[in-house]
């Protein structure tokens, strides 16, 4: 059955709620401390986290910010944000339901936006760069971290047909270039100020998304027959075990 690319993520995460709020990969890695750092705050600023899921970034920005809203599509990832940021009491947190390429925010409502792990997922990620534009004061800030894929076409058509198959309501990795020439073209100025590996043990990587059985046994024969140079950028182990790439951008908004 078909359905919009963005019902289908929505129903995705809504069936995996649970998995991300105890996720190693998304409750720490070495990236939230970077991107606290990347911006710098000052204890002033008012936060958006855009596409907070279970809200791990929103909460690692809360005790150095005056207040963050985390806004997500998917109400049960935010139900499980409600939930972590009571069990660590913290109060400066809210959490919306909302669609980061159409914010319900009006303009210059923020300093500050923030954003891990959730642009893959966006269909138009430009649109949602102009929200973060309107939304952000001029001279505001705004931090993405992700997973950005390679420029060599080989390895690019490899990393989003394992993630593909691994998330069927996976839209795309882009890379570091894509993501830079996309912020030009939103009106921001921006750089890359942080990248690391990120190790995903295949166990964990497909029971996290609950990966089907068929999708599991495609991606195992998949990766069975990749060419030299996608094994040796993907660093493969012998149980399927590999690791992507992240970047972090820290991005700022042109007058
Ligand atoms: C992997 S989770 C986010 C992880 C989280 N930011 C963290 O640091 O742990 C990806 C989230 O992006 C959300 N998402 C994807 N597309 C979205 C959109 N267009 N608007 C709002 N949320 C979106 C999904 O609902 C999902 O909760």
């Amino acid at each position: 059955m078909t359905q919009d690319i963005k019902a289908a993520v929505q129903q995705q995460f809504h069936q995996v709620a649970a998995n991300y709020r105890t996720s190693s990969v998304h409750a720490r890695g070495v990236d939230l401390a970077e991107m606290v750092a990347a911006a710098q705050p000052r204890g002033h600023e008012r936060v958006l986290d855009a596409g907070c899921g279970t809200g791990h970034t929103a909460l690692t920005f809360a005790p150095h910010v005056a207040s963050v809203i985390g806004v997500d599509f998917t109400g049960a990832m935010l139900d499980q944000a409600r939930r972590l940021a009571d069990e660590r009491g913290l109060h400066n947190v809210d959490f919306r339901l909302g669609d980061v390429e159409q914010l319900p925010f009006a303009r210059s409502e923020f300093d500050l936006v923030v954003s891990r792990y959730s642009a893959h997922h966006w269909p138009h990620p430009q649109r949602a760069l102009a929200e973060f534009r309107r939304v952000l004061r001029p001279g505001g800030r705004l931090i993405l971290s992700d997973i950005v894929s390679f420029d060599s076409f080989v390895i690019d058509t490899f990393v989003q047909a394992i993630e593909l198959l691994r998330d069927p309501s996976h839209v795309r990795d882009h890379t570091a270039a894509q993501w830079l020439s996309m912020f030009a073209g939103a009106g921001f100025a921006a750089e890359v100020v942080f990248t690391w590996g990120l190790r995903l043990d295949f166990a964990d990587w497909v029971a996290r998304m609950r990966t089907s059985d068929v999708n599991v046994a495609a991606l195992r024969s998949l990766m069975a027959t990749a060419p030299t140079d996608v094994c040796t950028a993907l660093l493969f182990e012998d149980d399927g075990s590999f690791t992507f790439q992240g970047a972090l951008f820290r991005a700022q908004r042109e007058q």
